[in-house]
């Protein structure tokens, strides 16, 4: 088991509890954290709260245990999300006319930007191009935050890489990248990924 007590993040909020969303949250709660998944979709919500899963990685029992842990909240209710360390927006980015659509990661941008506190870290794991942190995703954190990301609070991209139904390469044995704007969000976003590694299996996340 990874051990988080050198850690202090405690509070992490998961924006998206879909094929990448539902399996950081629940791997969040293994490793011993406080997790808000937070979805706006109130039927997937609804069948969380009843440990009844939607997605092939995360079985009803998974849901089961963590729900008995007291420390996973599944919630439609945005106001939840205040108080997070870390935060992680995993939301769709549909591809439109061949560009993703990035109306989803904006919105939850702007959901979890007015929650932004000093010190926490904003991580998104969406699938996009390469400056979507920079030029879209962080502007809108530190609009709707008043705040400085690098400064104040650190912002990262580390792009979900897992492989639904891969028996080999499972979600707490797949390399990470993370690359980040400003530097600084790199070391903040290793905060909470060194949980995704199976203890001595030789994976290493690296930074890009
Ligand atoms: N599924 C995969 O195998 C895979 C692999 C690598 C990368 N990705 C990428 O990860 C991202 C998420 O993909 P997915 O497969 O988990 O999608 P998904 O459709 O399974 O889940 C996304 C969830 O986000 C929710 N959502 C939409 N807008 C929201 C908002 N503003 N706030 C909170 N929740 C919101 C939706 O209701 C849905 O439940 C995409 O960018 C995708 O390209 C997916």
């Amino acid at each position: 088991m990874y051990d988080i007590s050198g850690i202090p993040a405690r509070r992490v909020a998961v924006l998206g509890q879909g094929y990448v969303g539902l399996p950081v949250a629940i791997r969040a709660v293994e490793v011993g954290f406080e997790v808000v998944g937070f979805d706006i979709d109130k039927t997937r919500i609804d069948c969380l709260r009843k440990a009844e899963t939607y997605i092939d990685d995360i079985t009803d029992s998974d849901l089961a245990i963590a729900m008995s842990t007291g420390r996973y909240l599944p919630t439609d209710d945005s106001a939840a999300l205040a108080g997070f360390d870390v935060a992680v927006v995993c939301v769709p980015t549909p591809l439109r006319d061949g560009a993703p659509d990035l109306s989803y990661v904006e919105d939850a941008a702007a959901v979890i930007a007015s929650r932004i506190t000093p010190g926490c870290c904003i991580i998104l794991e969406s699938t996009s191009y390469p400056g979507t942190t920079e030029e879209i995703f962080i502007p809108i954190l530190e609009a709707g935050s008043g705040l400085r990301a690098g400064v104040e609070f650190f912002a990262g991209y580390s792009p979900e890489r897992i492989d639904p139904g891969n028996e080999i390469w499972r979600f707490h044995n797949t390399p990470k990248h993370r690359g980040s704007e400003p530097g600084l969000a790199r070391r903040a976003a290793g905060l909470l990924w060194p949980a995704r590694r199976t203890h001595g299996a030789g994976a290493g996340a690296s930074g890009s």
